[in-house]
């Protein structure tokens, strides 16, 4: 079954008040997308496998760790390219694949529009990026492109779910972990996220 991971950490509570709030500019609002997601992925990956390594200090040779899995980071265009820098920055030998996926207007199903995965998916662990789990549909149509090509360890980071959303990935991916900063209480008629912060692309690119 899978794992839902709602950030306890007040940074990421503090944060996320601050993006919900519709005050919030442009420029704080990708800054804040940043923060929040370097402390979500510091959750997200606390359960990657390292393996021993030595290491010498300057004085010593001592037992260190590196990481052991090759990782894939997914932005889901356009929202999800805010989440880049910060994963980029903590995962600098990620490989990073951009998947361009919006929701068609009247059915709010899932349009993929680029797809930018080689062939060969040489990785040990995806992490798709989108701020939004609204019903879902992206996510799901972006892990199926994944899954396509036999990538297997799958997690979804985002910043803001509806129960709809995580309800949706569930039940298409099972085996798919869900870390996200808030789980919010429902859709409203035209599927965006109650409480939310409203639409995730325009607040941080300025659009409307
Ligand atoms: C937003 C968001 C997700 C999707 C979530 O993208 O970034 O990709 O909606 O909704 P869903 O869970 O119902 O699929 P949008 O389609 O607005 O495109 P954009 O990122 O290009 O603005
Ligand atoms: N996409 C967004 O950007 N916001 C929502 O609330 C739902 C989908």
């Amino acid at each position: 079954m899978t794992s839902i991971a709602v950030s306890t950490h007040p940074l990421v509570a503090h944060k996320v008040t601050r993006l919900r709030d519709p005050r919030t500019k442009p420029k704080e609002f990708r800054e804040l997308v940043n923060e929040i997601t370097t402390l979500l992925l510091y959750e997200a990956t606390a359960d990657l496998p390292v393996r021993s390594v030595p290491v010498e200090t300057p004085l010593a040779t001592t037992s260190g760790v590196e990481l052991e899995s090759r990782i894939g980071l997914i932005p889901i265009l356009r929202a999800g390219l805010g989440m880049v820098p910060a994963a980029s920055a903590l995962l600098p030998h990620a490989e990073v694949w951009h998947l361009g996926i919006y929701r068609e207007e009247a059915t709010r199903t899932p349009v993929e529009y680029y797809n930018k995965l080689p062939q060969d998916l040489n990785i040990d662990v995806a992490i798709v990026l989108d701020p939004m789990l609204a019903t879902g549909g992206s996510a799901v149509a972006a892990i199926d492109v994944l899954k396509l090509r036999n990538l297997r360890s799958v997690r979804f980071v985002g910043l803001i779910a509806a129960p709809e959303g995580t309800e949706a990935l569930q039940g298409a991916h099972p085996d798919v972990s869900i870390h996200v900063a808030a789980l919010d209480s429902h859709l409203n008629d035209q599927a965006y996220i109650v409480p939310g912060l409203g639409d995730a692309g325009d607040r941080q690119f300025g659009t409307v």
